[in-house]
């Protein structure tokens, strides 16, 4: 009898002697999902962000995810419902979808790989006078990067909210979304569109450029259901 315990724990302490440490950081710490917002001030110096992370948490999903990037702050004192939600993020106010396309994005998802990528971008393009189709390259450039990054990232592009000025330079963008998302879009790399234009008012907007409280409620609205579908989908492996 004394033996054979001690046969016993003798077996069990060898078998997790073969565990690899890999194996057991894992089982300590299993990986979460990594989730990405990429944008301007309109992801940076807003509250969408902490929204959507509350929506995260109420469908007990928080504990799973994290928000991932280069930047970790909340400038807007943003009071969301959970009070430790992820500042982690990749907005940049002023920045162009053209310059992150061309120069940064590569090295931030070096540093911060992502499995959600979810973004808005090309307000600063409109104001500096870059092209529709600038703007449209940038974006077939960004998703190129992200999917040598991961093979598999799941990409969450917004239509772009409204401009008080120059909004018809917005809606050319807009209008060009749907059917270069649909010519992008891959089985392994999905990518899907958050309306963040229809029904956004310019009283949604604070300044005539970032969203009010309204503003912010009306994108988290439509951007949370579809990134709570991504993490799901990632949570069960696919
Ligand atoms: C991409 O494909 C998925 C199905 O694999 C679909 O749900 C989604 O709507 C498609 N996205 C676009 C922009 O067509």
């Amino acid at each position: 009898m004394f033996f054979s315990n001690l046969l016993l724990s003798a077996l069990a302490l060898a078998s997790a002697a073969l565990a690899s440490p890999i194996e057991l950081a894992e089982r300590q710490t299993p990986q979460k999902l990594r989730i990405m917002p990429l944008g301007d001030s309109i992801t940076e110096i807003t509250c969408w962000r902490a929204t959507v992370w509350d929506q995260l948490a109420s469908a007990n999903l928080a504990s799973s995810v994290q928000y991932v990037g280069s930047q970790n702050s909340n400038p807007q004192n943003c009071k969301p419902a959970t009070a430790n939600w992820d500042q982690h993020h990749e907005g940049h106010s002023g920045w162009l979808a053209v310059d992150i396309a061309n120069n940064y994005l590569e090295g931030w998802l070096k540093k911060t790989p992502a499995d959600i990528v979810m973004f808005m971008l090309g307000t600063n393009d409109v104001t500096r006078g870059k092209s529709t189709q600038d703007v449209i390259n940038a974006y077939t450039k960004m998703v190129g990067i992200m999917r040598a990054s991961n093979p598999k990232v799941k990409i969450i592009v917004d239509l772009i909210i409204p401009l008080s000025f120059s909004n018809n330079a917005i809606q050319a963008i807009n209008a060009q979304i749907p059917s270069w998302a649909a010519k992008m879009n891959t089985t392994e790399s999905p990518i899907v569109i958050a309306d963040c234009y229809t029904g956004f008012k310019t009283s949604d907007l604070r300044d005539g450029v970032h969203p009010n409280a309204n503003g912010d409620k009306i994108i988290a609205e439509r951007v949370g259901p579809l990134l709570l579908d991504f993490v799901r989908q990632g949570l069960a492996g696919k």
